[in-house]
């Protein structure tokens, strides 16, 4: 992607975001920010400068308004992620089950460091603050699934099993 010329919803994912933002009263259609990024994101995986600013077009506002929210938001890639992104929890309760042990695994197995992408594309390993599941730990997030009780054995599965 290297102008605005190429990005562009499908049409019905295009049908989509005009829905979205008809939920919200003229005016306020930034409130539809946060669901319209999730399809970018779903779309083109990450979010450049590029679909951002096409998304600041889309609402109606200044692309600073979307730079804002898009880099609060750990669940927002600004950079080229692999197919899975694993974003494990490095919050207190986690490291105290262990969480160290598994993810220095997880990123050895994988020849990365956090933030990195592994050599074959398929997996991108991001640390994140407590994903709500502090009761069972070490935990991390691809996408809407939650891994939990994580083990090196358990990893090297999950890894095995994403690989195929
Ligand atoms: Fe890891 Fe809360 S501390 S999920």
């Amino acid at each position: 992607m290297t102008n605005t010329q190429t990005v562009q919803f499908p049409a019905d994912t295009l049908e989509r975001v005009h829905k979205i933002i008809k939920r919200y009263p003229e005016g306020k259609q930034k409130s539809a920010l946060l669901p319209i990024l999730h399809l970018a994101q779903a779309e083109w995986r990450w979010l450049s400068s590029e679909v951002m600013d096409y998304v600041a077009g889309l609402l109606n506002i200044k692309p600073i308004e979307v730079y804002e929210v898009a880099t609060f938001y750990t669940m927002f890639h600004l950079e080229p992620v692999g197919e899975h992104v694993i974003e494990y929890c490095r919050t207190g309760p986690c490291c105290l089950m262990g969480g160290g042990e598994v993810y220095d695994h997880l990123k050895k197995k994988l020849g990365v460091d956090t933030g990195g992408t592994s050599a074959d594309g398929k997996f991108t390993v991001k640390e994140v603050e407590c994903l709500a599941a502090c009761g069972w730990g070490p935990v991390f997030q691809i996408r809407e699934k939650y891994y939990m009780n994580l083990t090196t054995e358990k990893v090297d599965a999950i890894i095995e099993d994403l690989s195929k």
